[in-house]
């Protein structure tokens, strides 16, 4: 299922009730919460009590993607706080098969994330209990960066190989994702598709929104 999915990370935190509320009258279903420790990367952002706030004011999907280091620690809270799916960096997980079981008995799916040069052969074996795979299209910490081009090679590997082992998880993409690439990342086989700044930092959030999802849409049909 194609889904765009604002990041929050570029709203104004300050008004955050009426940013999601913009996002989903655009058609959201899904909103992307970045959480950041300091430490796996060079920012700093929420925490469970924030989700737990957010959770109050909507009844979007809240996909968690935690780029923190010791993410076993802190994964449960973050369902309990009201993620429907948390996503962990390979990158940061010595047991990332435990990892992977903690979040889904506390309740949520389970993402595995790549940062854009861990290569997607690593996810050969444990894409059997991975219900998604976040690849990292920018180098994680902040928005408003660049796609990085090779990425895109990346999620062709990994549709080819969600193929040959006839798995459905969804292949989701973070960063730098905007209107003119949307079509190409459609194309590569994407299906959730995380956008920050061009959505929040546009004049009108929920028209960004609606024709993000046309764009997408269009560009999936073509393909099919
Ligand atoms: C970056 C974050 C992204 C970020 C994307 O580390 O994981 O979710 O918000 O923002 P844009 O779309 O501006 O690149
Ligand atoms: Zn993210």
């Amino acid at each position: 299922m194609l889904e765009i999915i604002p990041s929050i990370l570029s709203a104004d935190f300050a008004r955050l009730a009426e940013e999601i509320a913009r996002v989903e009258r655009g058609g959201a279903s899904m909103l992307h919460l970045d959480v950041m420790d300091g430490h796996f990367v060079p920012n700093l952002t929420i925490g469970p009590p924030v989700v737990e706030s957010i959770r109050k004011t909507t009844r979007l999907h809240l996909d968690v993607h935690l780029m923190i280091e010791n993410p076993d620690f802190y994964a449960a809270a973050f369902v309990q706080a009201g993620a429907n799916s948390v996503s962990v960096h390979y990158e940061a997980c010595r047991h990332l098969d435990a990892t992977l079981g903690i979040i889904r008995s506390a309740g949520a799916m389970a993402g595995v994330v790549l940062n854009p040069a861990t290569p997607v052969a690593v996810l050969e074996d444990v894409l059997e209990v991975a219900d998604y795979v976040l690849l990292m299209s920018v180098n994680p910490g902040f928005g408003g960066q660049k796609l990085i081009p090779y990425v895109l090679e990346k999620v062709r590997k990994l549709d080819s190989l969600r193929r040959q082992k006839r798995l459905a998880l969804p292949i989701e993409i973070d960063g730098g994702v905007h209107r003119e690439n949307l079509a190409d990342v459609v194309r590569a086989g994407c299906d959730w598709i995380v956008t920050g700044s061009a959505v929040f930092h546009s004049p009108d959030p929920e028209a960004a929104v609606r024709e993000m999802r046309q764009i997408a849409a269009q560009a999936a049909a073509v393909q099919c």
